[in-house]
């Protein structure tokens, strides 16, 4: 079991205030977190930092057994799949399906002048089949509806077979039948063998898929719990976190959580 991300003390600091705040949490590549809390608690920063994107103020980020400042993160960026409505702002609306996941293979968003391989073409459209994505190939990004733009997004995070899969939010905006899409295909690849340890940011503990293993409770960047999932994803903790008195149940794998 190696070590996928040590962050030991981490502190972020923007005009004087902390938003992320002494945090101190390890994943293992055999493990799939959610991380929970309210708006402007911290999640993306602290995926940010994961993803190699940005600098902790203090602390220590080791990421893939690589110290952030201590390694090149162009080499480090390649094994790191990251899927977040801010990168998909950068993908251009009039770029093909197949493109859009293809470039993934070169860390860039539009296709430029590279050369593409057939090995690189066969790869985008197994993993567009894996995504339930391939009637969609020669389709423009920009035409596709917000749930398949989050399938492509996905996709594309995976095409290169990261070690580490980061997910900001992969379920917002998407309806109750394109949700459990998501959630059934995202709870297929966690549970193949080789996939790779995953972090998935929320708001809704809905939107956890089956067989992610434990959780992240973050309020005013500070983690609040840290653990296995059945210990973290409570109604102590959620209305501690949430403030307010919450009820949480926990059916087959599946979690929801309403005001008690
Ligand atoms: N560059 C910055 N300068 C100042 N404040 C910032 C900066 N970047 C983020 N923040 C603040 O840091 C806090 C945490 O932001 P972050 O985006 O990590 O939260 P989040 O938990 O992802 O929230 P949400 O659920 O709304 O996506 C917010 O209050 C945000 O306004
Ligand atoms: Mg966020």
């Amino acid at each position: 079991m190696a070590s996928v991300l040590e962050f030991t003390d981490v502190s972020i600091v923007r005009e004087g205030t902390p938003i992320l705040d002494h945090v101190t949490w390890s994943v293992a590549d055999d493990e799939r977190w959610v991380v929970l809390g309210p708006n402007g608690a911290g999640k993306t920063s602290l995926l940010q930092l994961a993803g190699t994107v940005g600098h902790p103020t203090s602390g220590s980020v080791r990421v893939l057994d690589e110290g952030l400042g201590r390694t090149d993160v162009f080499e480090l960026r390649p094994r790191i799949g990251f899927a977040s409505s801010a990168l998909a702002r950068r993908f251009q609306r009039d770029e093909t399906v197949l493109d859009t996941v293809m470039t993934a293979a070169y860390s860039v968003t539009g296709r430029w002048n590279e050369e593409y391989e057939d090995l690189d073409v066969r790869r985008a459209r197994r993993v567009l089949a894996e995504w339930h994505l391939d009637h969609l190939e020669n389709r423009l990004f920009g035409t596709l509806s917000d749930g398949e733009q989050k399938r492509v997004q996905i996709a594309r995070a995976v095409m290169t077979d990261p070690e580490l899969l980061l997910l900001d939010e992969p379920a917002a905006s998407l309806d109750l039948g394109a949700r459990e899409e998501l959630l059934q295909l995202l709870t297929g690849y966690a549970g193949e063998p080789g996939a790779p340890a995953i972090v998935m940011v929320t708001h809704h503990v809905e939107e956890i898929p089956v067989g992610f293993t434990h959780a992240l409770l973050l309020g005013n960047g500070r983690v609040v719990a840290s653990g296995p999932i059945a210990e973290v994803v409570t109604a102590a903790t959620l209305s501690d976190v949430f403030g307010l008195p919450l009820e949480v149940t926990a059916v087959d794998g599946r979690f929801s959580a309403r005001a008690a």
